[in-house]
């Protein structure tokens, strides 16, 4: 076999038809509990002005430090080009959308959910890919612990539609206000004075720029030390655990499961009180499913009025797996239900109109209509699964008739040629034709 010229860049998949019946499943989960909860959807460009993830998500976070990708532009010249990125994540452009569009003259909160392609230069790996589908929520405008409670909520409605939720588990916790934090991070980086020759040179550089990514450091010698440093909680102000417990209080009231994580810091800098993941059961923090929060200095830092929001993200990727990994089935929408076969120039003009009618009818219907051998075109219909071919020779055209065959039975009859429609319509049912009512012309379609 020759070797391939061109494939998919590293780290980037095709999302192919088998997959997409599972996106298209999820996207409908998705379109379904954000409409019940008065969510509205936006889409926001794949790039933005490079300083709006700077500044939001954070200079010193990996996925600004690391995995951003610049848009360089086509001609090196144009320089200004080179302020843009592609999205490493949607809340940053929705909140820069929210302010943009002066969104805060609208009822608050304002609901808006996304989904969408993201992009990080991470190094690919199982479940961490350059180019990768979220789906996004976000309640922007409004604080207050019911909201949170209901964001996730609707989450775990999202996990038990997709039928995967007994796989996750809820982690929580509350990193207090940005003040909160910079008392932390202060009292952190003293106790660091005098121990950073224990510290491996990517902790230490931490240390400068992101003290609290050192809770999450996978270095040995950075735990121990952490185990007598001092402890995030006890920086919390009152406000702070109050609004934690009422939102624990919100969860346990609505059945909702979790595991409340200290150490849960998240990777982007603009969160503030709350913070949550989706975690694999399995794996743990790695491969989180979903994960958000409260960001309620966000919208300030990108040049709003002080506004408080809180969202969430979910892989779809990740999803997918799990739903697979579960032996979830989704439905085949893509299905073949005739396939029809002609010969002779009469017999191909007749089946074109005869094609169209049953489309319109929602009968998914290939008409491959070539010069094959009606033989061949048999062999053909097997190939793509049709249930059913209608097939027009010279014979038929002349008698006015049509041969429908049963291809899983490998049976056939002959009829007259208007029967042919409304025979394959009885032997579908008419509850499994493909039609657009009125209700799916005003809504969503399935594509998008
Ligand atoms: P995040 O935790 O960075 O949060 O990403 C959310 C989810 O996106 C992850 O839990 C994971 O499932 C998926 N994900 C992230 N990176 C990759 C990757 N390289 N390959 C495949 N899947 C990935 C955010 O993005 C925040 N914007 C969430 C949020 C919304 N916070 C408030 N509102």
């Amino acid at each position: 076999m020759s070797e391939l010229q061109f494939r998919t860049p590293k780290g980037t998949h095709d999302v192919l038809p088998e997959d997409h019946q599972y996106m298209t499943y999820i996207k409908k989960a998705v379109r379904h509990r954000a409409r019940q909860a008065g969510y509205k959807r936006i889409d926001t460009p794949m790039f933005e002005n490079k300083a709006i993830f700077e500044r939001g998500i954070g200079q010193h976070t990996d996925i600004v430090e690391k995995e951003l990708f610049l848009v360089t532009g086509k001609r090196e010249e144009d320089a200004s080009d080179a302020q843009f990125a592609l999205r490493p994540e949607l809340t940053a452009g929705i909140c820069r959308s929210y302010i943009e569009h002066g969104m805060q003259q609208l009822p608050q909160p304002v609901e808006l959910y996304a989904i969408g392609q993201c992009f990080r230069h991470d190094r690919p790996q199982k479940g961490r890919y350059r180019q990768f589908h979220q789906f996004d929520f976000e309640v922007i405008g409004l604080k207050d612990p019911s909201l949170d409670a209901q964001l996730i909520f609707a989450l775990v409605k999202i996990f038990q539609d997709l039928r995967i939720m007994d796989r996750l588990t809820l982690q929580i916790n509350n990193i207090g206000s940005a003040e909160n934090r910079k008392t932390y991070v202060d009292a952190l980086k003293d106790f660091f004075i005098g121990k950073e020759r224990h510290l491996s040179e990517q902790d230490r550089s931490r240390l400068q720029t992101n003290p609290l990514r050192l809770l999450d450091s996978k270095e040995e010698d950075t735990q121990i030390l952490l185990k007598s440093a001092p402890m995030f909680e006890q920086f919390l102000t009152d406000e702070s655990k109050e609004y934690h417990a009422t939102l624990l209080e919100y969860l346990d009231e609505l059945g909702i499961t979790y595991v409340q994580n200290p150490r849960l810091v998240r990777g982007l800098d603009y969160y503030t009180q709350t913070v949550f993941e989706f975690w694999d059961q399995s794996s743990g923090a790695q491969n989180a499913v979903g994960g958000g929060g409260r960001y309620d200095g966000l919208i300030e830092l990108l040049g709003g009025k002080p506004t408080p929001g809180v969202g969430v993200a979910c892989g779809m990727e990740r999803i997918i797996w799990h739903m697979k990994e579960a032996g979830v089935k989704v439905p085949n929408k893509d299905q073949v239900d005739v396939f029809v076969a002609q010969l002779g120039p009469e017999a191909k003009k007749q089946c074109l109109t005869l094609v169209s009618h049953l489309r319109e009818m929602g009968v998914h219907t290939i008409g491959a209509l070539g010069e094959a051998s009606l033989k061949s075109q048999m062999r053909h219909a097997d190939k793509f699964e049709a249930r059913y071919t209608l097939l027009l020779g010279k014979m038929e055209v002349k008698e006015g008739t049509i041969i429908l065959r049963d291809m899983k039975a490998g049976k056939q009859k002959q009829m007259k040629y208007e029967q042919a429609i409304p025979e394959v319509i009885k032997l579908l049912g008419q509850e499994n034709l493909d039609t657009y009512v009125l209700k799916d012309q005003m809504g969503e379609t399935d594509e998008d």
